[in-house]
């Protein structure tokens, strides 16, 4: 059989876990990342289209006869390349504009829960600056004041009182910090968060094995939110009962409103779930991978990724997937300065000696390549996954990888998995 040809869209660490899922496919041969990265290089032929190129990059598929598309990030989804796509006859695993909106608007995707009785924190949605400052004057604190659109993980304040919330009400109502948009103001929950990623064609749902990401950019959970600074699958205080209720309660009546509505979705629906005194809760919904915990839910996949991909993409029969016994955890390597701004162009050395260890992964999430040397030119710059009978195994050899890598402006948190180890 002739080996198919695959494009991937998107450059960062998920980009790269998935082009080496597909990699490790019998039936994948040539892979496309567009725009990839220096690392996703060694590994896919990169293409020079950026992900909002939605024309361009359909262009370029048909043009180059590919059998199929893989989009990783959000915005590609929200610009309408499915829909794209589709209509020039091309085959491509992601939800449309429609269904994409699930993760681009906060709103629709609580009105959808509160419909489909999902459980998740109360809210109330304003599109005006004095009653949503009345509202939340006369409410509890700590509250949670969300952006109603994308704003890069960066719409979601946790106001601890007055003086921050009307500080945050400003820059969403007032100033439009984040362009024009309404404001969901949502009761706080507690708990640890974990990630369920679920493959999704229409009404049908296929869970991926459990993972957790750490938000915050210091150890200890402290300092900004940032896109993700490390994760682990699986998450043993996650118990099957958990994630019974999760796909029975949650996942599988949201993608059953999703048809219902006519906005059917197919591609990864990702569940960020709080497990709270009160059960698992939905924090929010996106439509499509999560970073990092791609990098390491994927390199523990054992069923042929192009199988599932196909399934989803043609409505044909799943095959089995099945999930590696070992644990992974993996260390975003950040620019100092991440979240914030940081300077790009630091030589990154010891990668191979890292590798060299055997049960290390290393994502590159941003590199370039100068002189032949790979070099740092992105905030998150390489996401360093290490594999072990256990987790703690995991931590320490991922870590002794760690120590193999010199780069002068890298940060990272030693913390990774501290829930649980
Ligand atoms: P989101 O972009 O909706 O995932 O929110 C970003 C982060 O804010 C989440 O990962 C949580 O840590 C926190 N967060 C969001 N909503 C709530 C909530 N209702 N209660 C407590 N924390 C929340
Ligand atoms: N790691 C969180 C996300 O992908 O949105």
């Amino acid at each position: 059989m002739e080996k198919k040809k695959v494009l991937v869209v998107g450059g960062g660490g998920r980009c790269h876990a998935i082009v080496d899922a597909l990699s490790r496919s019998e039936k994948v041969g040539k892979i496309y990342c567009a725009p990839g990265n220096a690392g996703i290089a060694v590994q896919a032929e990169c293409v020079p289209l950026k992900d909002t190129q939605v024309n361009e990059l359909k262009d370029f598929a048909l043009a180059h006869g590919i059998d199929l598309t893989v989009v990783g990030p959000e915005v590609s989804l929200a610009a309408g390349i499915v829909d794209v796509f589709d209509a020039a006859g091309l085959r491509i695993f992601g939800p449309t504009k429609a269904a994409a909106l699930i993760e681009s608007s906060k709103d629709f995707a609580k009105q959808l829960m509160a419909e489909c009785n999902v459980p998740t924190a109360a809210f109330r949605t304003f599109d005006d600056y004095a009653h949503a400052y009345e509202y939340v004057r006369e409410g509890s604190f700590p509250v949670v004041l969300k952006y109603d659109g994308l704003a890069a993980g960066k719409g979601v304040v946790i106001a601890e009182n007055m003086t921050q919330a009307e500080l945050a009400l400003k820059d969403m109502l007032l100033d439009d910090k984040f362009g024009k948009g309404r404001v969901v103001v949502e009761e706080f929950l507690t708990g640890p968060e974990f990630s369920f990623m679920c493959f999704v064609d229409g009404d049908k749902v296929w869970p991926m094995t459990v993972s957790q990401d750490h938000k915050r950019a210091y150890e200890g959970d402290k300092g900004p939110n940032t896109g993700g600074m490390g994760a682990y699958s699986p998450v043993p205080i996650i118990t099957d009962e958990d994630i019974e209720y999760s796909m029975e309660k949650i996942m599988k009546p949201v993608a059953a409103g999703m048809v219902a509505k006519g906005r059917p979705f197919k591609g990864v629906l990702y569940g960020g779930l709080m497990k709270t005194p009160a059960g698992v809760k939905v924090i929010e919904f996106n439509c499509r991978f999560g970073d990092p915990e791609t990098e390491v839910v994927l390199p523990r996949l054992e069923s042929d990724i192009y199988d599932i991909f196909s399934a989803v993409v043609d409505g044909t029969p799943m095959p089995e997937i099945r999930w590696s016994a070992k644990a992974a955890i993996g260390f975003v390597l950040a620019s100092k300065g991440y979240p914030g701004s940081y300077k790009k162009g630091f030589v990154i050395d010891g990668l191979a000696e890292a590798e060299a260890l055997g049960d290390i992964r290393i994502y590159h999430m941003g590199t370039a390549e100068k002189d032949g040397k790979f070099v740092t030119s992105g905030g998150r710059v390489l996401m360093v996954v290490g594999f072990g009978d256990d987790l703690k195994s995991a931590h320490a050899h991922a870590l002794k990888a760690v120590n193999c890598i010199g780069c002068d402006n890298l940060f990272y948190r030693k913390d990774i998995g501290w829930r649980v180890l």
